[in-house]
């Protein structure tokens, strides 16, 4: 379904959001689901971590950055927002030993990004898309890319890789 959803360039930024998504919201699947066991949930989880990094940062540095300086600054920051509260549950999920607690921190993890990214693209990417042209969003494609290309090129624990975003 969301093959035939797409028909915008695909070096437009929403494009490129929108195609990161897919795989994050496959995972938080898993992740929420009541049917998965913790070791699906673990499996979930250490795919998603990195593949959390590498979509939250570049779109920091772009696509909110670009918000916050125009009129959508309160949502530019809110998004801001919550990738640092997930952030801060992937970080301590990575720490968590405890079986239970993995269970649940990791249900809240994924019901937080779930809802953060419902958000994204029902209100903020058609509200984004509404109020700039095709050319400034490929532009901003573009350094979007390349913000991902940096990161990866870091290579430390939560760098993403290709076969994270792609797999
Ligand atoms: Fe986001
Ligand atoms: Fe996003």
């Amino acid at each position: 379904m969301a093959a035939h959803r797409r028909q915008g360039n695909p070096e437009d930024i929403v494009e490129l959001i929108l195609q990161d998504h897919v795989i994050l919201k496959q995972l938080i699947e898993i992740m929420k689901s009541e049917d998965a066991s913790f070791r699906e949930k673990q499996a979930a989880f250490k795919r998603f971590a990195p593949a959390l990094v590498a979509h939250a940062k570049p779109e920091e540095q772009t696509w909110y950055m670009k918000m916050k300086s125009e009129d959508m600054k309160v949502e530019g920051l809110e998004g801001d927002i919550e990738h640092s509260l997930a952030d801060q549950l992937c970080e301590e999920l990575k720490r968590t030993s405890d079986r239970d607690e993995f269970m649940a921190k990791v249900k809240v993890l994924a019901e937080l990004v779930e809802h953060h990214v419902e958000e994204e693209e029902e209100d903020m990417l058609p509200e984004f898309k509404r109020g700039t042209t095709l050319e400034e969003r490929i532009d901003l494609g573009m350094q979007y890319l390349e913000a991902q290309q940096e990161l990866d090129a870091q290579g430390d624990d939560d760098a993403p890789s290709e076969r994270t975003l792609h797999p």
